[in-house]
Parts: structure tokens; sequence; C-alpha cells
């Protein structure tokens, strides 16, 4: 499929999220190499990204009516899913829209799986990303492993500690900004560059002693790690003393505890890796967890508070 536009236009699923957010911001650097389209289910916020001068374009991921529109003139789209079980329609349905706008490169944001996932969110991006294979569309899978960002939503520090319910496993953490500016940069060089590439992140190999040393370090106080298992954290979600992150829908919800699960047992021990794909493609050294802790030392300090 031909390029329509010079530049190409880049569709951006989940701006006013994270890594979409990142993406975009990144995006931006390249200063008209390609030109990001914002995309958000909230007219508000397409009309404010409007008047600030960015392309952008309301697109609900759960209303396949709002694709066409949306899909109009662009060239490549960035694929994000929020943390709820609709990611394999959203997914599916964007694909079809995708393809019959005529758009030629797509790359999805999914997980740090092995194709054989049995954990649920994990087949869900694996089903997405099969079912990307099998369409018309050029594409590029981006696999992170453990968002560094999550020390700042679902696990934050509790009472001064470190709580991590997967025992003492280690398993693998990357920054947003290192995943963006992954995929900034396969969505801007293309799928002359990137075509049927799966690029995995995992940057630094931590378990739950290790990480609460390096957060004592970079906040000047004792953090303690406390280690408990997925059920103990079951049980505490049960009896309503641990809340469900409101992000996450109850099948994703299910699926996290899943994964600790997974990850306690010995079923994840396959992903504790880290790869050198942030050197690879940026040619730089990632963002180590004590290096990105140093710089999100406020919002981590008031968590103390
Ligand atoms: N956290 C981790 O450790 C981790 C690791 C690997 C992979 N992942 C994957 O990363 C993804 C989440 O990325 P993130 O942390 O950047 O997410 P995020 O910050 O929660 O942002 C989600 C974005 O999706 C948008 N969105 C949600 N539902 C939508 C809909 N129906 N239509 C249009 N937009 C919608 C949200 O828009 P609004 O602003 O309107 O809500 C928001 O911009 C998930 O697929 C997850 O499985 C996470």
């Amino acid at each position: 499929m031909p390029v329509k536009n010079q530049p190409p236009r880049v569709l951006v699923t989940g701006a006013s999220g994270k890594i979409g957010g990142a993406v975009a911001a990144a995006l931006d650097g390249t200063h008209g190499e390609v030109i990001a389209v914002r995309a958000s289910r909230r007219r508000g916020t397409v009309e404010k990204w409007e008047q600030q001068g960015m392309a952008a374009v309301f697109l609900d991921l759960d209303d396949p009516e709002t694709f066409p529109a949306a899909l109009d003139g662009i060239d490549r789209v960035f694929l994000s899913a929020g943390y709820t079980s609709a990611m394999n329609e959203q997914g599916k349905t964007l694909v079809d829209a995708a393809e019959d706008a005529g758009v030629n490169f797509i790359v999805h944001l999914g997980v740090f799986g092995n194709g054989r996932s049995t954990d649920p969110h994990f087949a869900w991006h694996e089903l997405v990303e099969r079912y990307i294979k099998g369409s018309s569309l050029a594409w590029a899978n981006v696999h992170p492993h453990v968002f560094m960002e999550n020390l700042l939503t679902v696990n934050r520090l509790q009472n001064g500690a470190f709580v991590w319910a997967a025992g003492d496993k280690r398993v693998g953490w990357v920054a947003a900004d290192d995943i963006a500016a992954v995929i900034a940069k396969v969505l801007a060089e293309g799928p002359k560059v990137h075509a049927s590439h799966d690029y995995f992140l995992s940057t630094d190999l931590l378990n739950a002693t290790e990480i609460a040393a390096i957060l004592s370090s970079a906040l000047d106080r004792e953090i303690p790690a406390v280690v408990i298992t997925p059920q103990e954290l079951r049980n505490l979600v049960d009896a309503g003393q641990v809340t469900v992150p409101a992000q996450y829908d109850a099948a994703y919800a299910a699926s996290a505890l899943n994964w600790l699960q997974q990850t306690y047992d010995g079923r994840m021990d396959y992903s504790a890796v880290v790869t050198s794909t942030v050197t690879d493609l940026l040619s730089r050294e990632p963002i180590h967890l004590a290096q990105w802790a140093q710089s999100h030392r406020s919002e981590l300090l008031d968590q103390l508070a």
C-alpha cells in the first residue's frame, strides 16, 4: 500500500495516556519527519489539542463507527489499548477499518509474552497480534515488560514500603520514555525498516528487595520491601483492604492477579531476561531504575507524605 501523505500522518491512539502521550510527543520531536494525529474519545480533549495547534481526531475504540473519519488520510497507526478486556474487539475492528482506509503500517503496544501465554491479558494481546498478522497491513509489535511508571500507580508505596505480591522472583522493568522512544522511531522510519519485527523491551531485572534498595537510595529514606504471595493479595482484595486500580476492568484485574501467580510459581520464568532493544534502536543506554527514580523523586516522595 503506497504512502498517501508526505510526510506520513500517524494516528496515535491512547494519546491522552502514558505511552500514547509520550509517543505523540516523541513524534512531534521528529520535526516534520511524520505528523502525529492524536486520537481521543473525549471531544474536549480533541478541541484542546486543536487549540494548541496539534492535529487531532475523535475516535472511540468502543465505537467502530468513529473509525473511518479518524482514519481518513492516515498512513500509519499506533494501537494502544487501555487496561480492559475490550482490547480484543477494539483491536479487531480497528485493524479492519485500517485496512479499509488504506493504512500501510500498524505498530501495536503488546506485552512481554512468548506467543504461548495463558495469562488472560497476555493472551488477548497475542490474539490481537495474530489478527494483525493475518491482515494486509504491514506491522510491528512492541512488547514491553513491567512499566517503571507502575511505581506511580498500581505499585505505589504503601505505608512507606514497597509491597510486591509475586514472591522473590525477579521481573523485568522498563521506563515509559524508552518504550515511547522506540515506538516513535519505528513509526517514523516506517515499514521499509521495521515491518514484521517484534521488539521486546526489558531494562532491569529486579526483585522486590532490589527495587526497595534502589528507591531507598534515590529517596534517602529506608524503604522496606514487603513481599507477599499472590494469594495473600487476593485475600486482601476480597477483604476490601486493597482496592483494584480504577483503570482496570474486572477481567483485567483478575488477569493481573493471574500474572502475579504465574510469576510466583515460575510459569513466567522465561521472561526473566533483559534485552538490548533500546541500545540497538536508539544507540544509547536505556533508562535504569536508579535514574528513573531520581527523575521521579518528588512524585515518589509525595507517596510518603
Ligand atoms: N503497565 C504495565 O506494566 C504494562 C506492561 C506491558 C504492557 N502494558 C499495556 O499497556 C497498555 C496501557 O498503556 P498505558 O499505560 O499507556 O495506558 P493509559 O495511560 O491507561 O492510557 C490508556 C489510553 O487509552 C485511552 N482509551 C481507553 N479506552 C478508550 C476508548 N474506548 N477509546 C479511545 N481511547 C481509549 C485512554 O483515553 P482516556 O484519556 O479517554 O481515558 C488513554 O489515552 C495496556 O494495553 C497494557 O496491557 C502495560
